[in-house]
């Protein structure tokens, strides 16, 4: 056949990604609403009471608003940034392929901090830009290096930049000051720093002032913060002059009618962040407890998921879903010895904790502990 894609499309490969894949569901004879999911980051409580009741209130026959002038309004107030400064996304996953379609071409070299979310290779790869990983140590954690990360800005000079802070899978949470040097050692060079966990981060510090500078793009996540993981919502902040050519780049009509209603519902209730973050703390310190009693090897994290050390992460996360289970097997990561899990209800982080008790006393868990 004569008819080819361009090479970077042909050569893609699909990112995996945590939650239920229907079809693995179906052959093991469960639905998804049967699953009990610690795979996903997302906050696990119910969305913000009212989002549920927009639904029969929105004209569904009319296009949605390109600006999604309400919603931004509401996050101009959130944030303390103009709405300027705002573009609305179908999730921050949209936003991750909207700039380097927008910024990065064939030739341009990408730093990527490791392991991270397999998005923004993707996006990368798609341009045809080259791809430079740098990679965190195993007996460190897989802490960013910073130092490493200057001096490999000075060496290979590139025109972008991907920080996931906190960091997903690792919770690892670089502070003001070490994104400050490497944003200095910036010259030329987009930082893109996702924010999408920072809702449920332990002494998180704001980063609304960096878009003054006109090189640094924050992205978060209201699907994560928000419980709305199938409306899909996100945000990307940044000085003016990006937000403008993003937007024109960007698809028209991107956030659906639903989603922008509920984000702005969503940010009205200010105090529901608040409430989850409580709950989310308690049942990931719950978490942490009983898995170090049982022997597992637990990385620290600042966010509302952590890495634990099992072994052989797919086999691991392989059992537990023939019980109903789902943990984030580690192995597209580069870390196929992890699992990722981000805690649930106290009820649902029980009957986790219970079944791997009982998994490990059948001998059905292969666990190196
Ligand atoms: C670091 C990171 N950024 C962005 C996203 C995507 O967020 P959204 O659902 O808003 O597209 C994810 C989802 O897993 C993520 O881990």
């Amino acid at each position: 056949m004569s008819l080819h894609p361009r090479p970077e499309a042909e050569k893609l490969k699909i990112c995996p990604h945590g939650g239920p894949n229907w079809a693995e569901l179906r052959a093991i004879g469960l639905t998804p609403k049967e699953v009990l999911d610690f795979s996903v980051s997302t906050n696990p409580l119910m969305p913000p009471p009212g989002v549920k009741e927009i639904f029969n209130t929105i004209a569904i026959d009319h296009y949605p608003d390109s600006e999604a002038t309400e919603l931004r309004q509401c996050l101009s107030e959130e944030l303390g940034v103009a709405p300027e400064n705002i573009l609305a996304g179908s999730g921050a996953t949209e936003l991750i392929r909207l700039i380097p379609l927008t910024y990065f071409g064939p030739g341009d070299s990408i730093l990527i901090l490791e392991p991270t979310f397999g998005e923004y290779k993707v996006a990368c790869q798609i341009m045809g830009s080259e791809v430079l990983e740098q990679w965190g140590k195993a007996e460190e954690n897989f802490a960013p290096r910073t130092e490493e990360t200057i001096n490999l800005i000075r060496q290979h000079r590139p025109k972008g930049i991907f920080i996931c802070n906190p960091g997903n899978p690792t919770g690892q949470y670089l502070s003001r000051q070490e994104v400050d040097m490497i944003l200095d050692a910036c010259v030329d060079c987009l930082l893109i720093l996702d924010e999408a966990y920072i809702a449920f981060t332990e002494g998180s510090w704001s980063s609304a002032d960096l878009i003054l500078r006109n090189n640094v793009i924050v992205l978060r996540s209201m699907t994560k913060d928000y419980a709305l993981a199938g409306l899909r919502l996100g945000y990307a902040v940044a000085h003016q002059d990006i937000i403008d050519v993003l937007h024109r780049v960007c698809l028209p009509w991107n956030v659906n009618a639903v989603a922008q209603k509920a984000g702005v519902i969503a940010l009205k209730d200010t105090e529901y962040l608040k409430r989850c973050e409580l709950k989310i703390r308690q049942a990931k310190q719950f978490l942490i407890n009983e898995l170090v009693q049982i022997g597992f090897e637990l990385l620290p994290s600042k966010t509302n998921f952590f890495l634990v050390k099992v072994g052989d992460g797919k086999s691991f996360r392989n059992a537990l879903l023939r019980h109903g289970i789902m943990v984030r097997d580690c192995t597209s990561f580069g870390l196929p010895e992890y699992v990722r899990i981000a805690p649930r209800t106290m009820p649902e982080c029980q009957k986790l904790i219970t079944t791997i008790k009982e998994l490990k006393r059948k001998g059905e868990l292969n666990v190196s502990i």
